[in-house]
């Protein structure tokens, strides 16, 4: 797909690359404020989370192992069911460790309050949540989320690692996606 035909597949550009890259050095200096001295690991959901963690563990003035988790609660869609699958579990023992989960976008919510509950019962020190996108009008439980990069509306959004159907993970920026694509 050429990147013309991209662009006309986009409503609006809601956040561009360099507010990503300012809000993500802003993360990681309160992150490393934090953590000092703390064995930390971070854990990153894929697929959607891949540029927000290369990004923020850059930003990071210290060595933070990372580790990744890979579940499914969309399919195709662009609504939440829930159903949260385990495709690629953590190779790392969380025993004892302080764990920051990396997201992409907290949306109902209902993928990060299975995690936490997941993560707790594998006797993690502490667990708190770094997500680049909010929606809090979408919520469907609560969340408590430490670190948070931007608010957003109620709309499915692409770009930065987030995707529709495995495509637009690639854009810079996060964007609308414009309805005609998805209805
Ligand atoms: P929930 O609703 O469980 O969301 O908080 C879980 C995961 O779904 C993906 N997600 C999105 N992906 N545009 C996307 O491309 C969106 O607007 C969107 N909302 C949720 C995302 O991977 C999130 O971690
Ligand atoms: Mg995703």
């Amino acid at each position: 797909m050429r990147v013309a035909d991209i662009e006309a597949d986009l409503a609006q550009i809601l956040v561009t690359e360099q507010e990503i890259h300012a809000k993500l050095d802003e993360l990681a200096v309160r992150v490393a404020q934090d953590y000092a001295g703390k064995d930390l690991i971070l854990i990153g959901v894929l697929k959607g989370a891949v540029m927000v963690m290369a990004d923020f563990v850059r930003a990071l003035p210290f060595h933070a192992p990372m580790d990744w988790m890979a579940v499914s609660s969309y399919g195709a869609g662009t609504k939440s069911s829930g159903v949260v699958q385990i495709r690629k579990d953590l190779d790392t023992d969380l025993h004892g460790k302080h764990v920051l989960i990396v997201e992409d976008i907290i949306d109902s919510g209902l993928t990060l309050s299975w995690l936490l509950e997941n993560f707790e019962s594998r006797g993690a020190e502490s667990i708190e949540v770094l997500a680049l996108l909010r929606k809090p009008d979408a919520a469907k439980v609560e969340i408590r989320c430490k670190y948070v990069g931007f608010d957003i509306p109620n709309e499915f959004v692409v770009g930065y690692g987030l995707d529709y159907a495995e495509r637009y993970r690639n854009l810079r920026d996060i964007a609308v996606l414009a309805p005609h694509v998805y209805s």
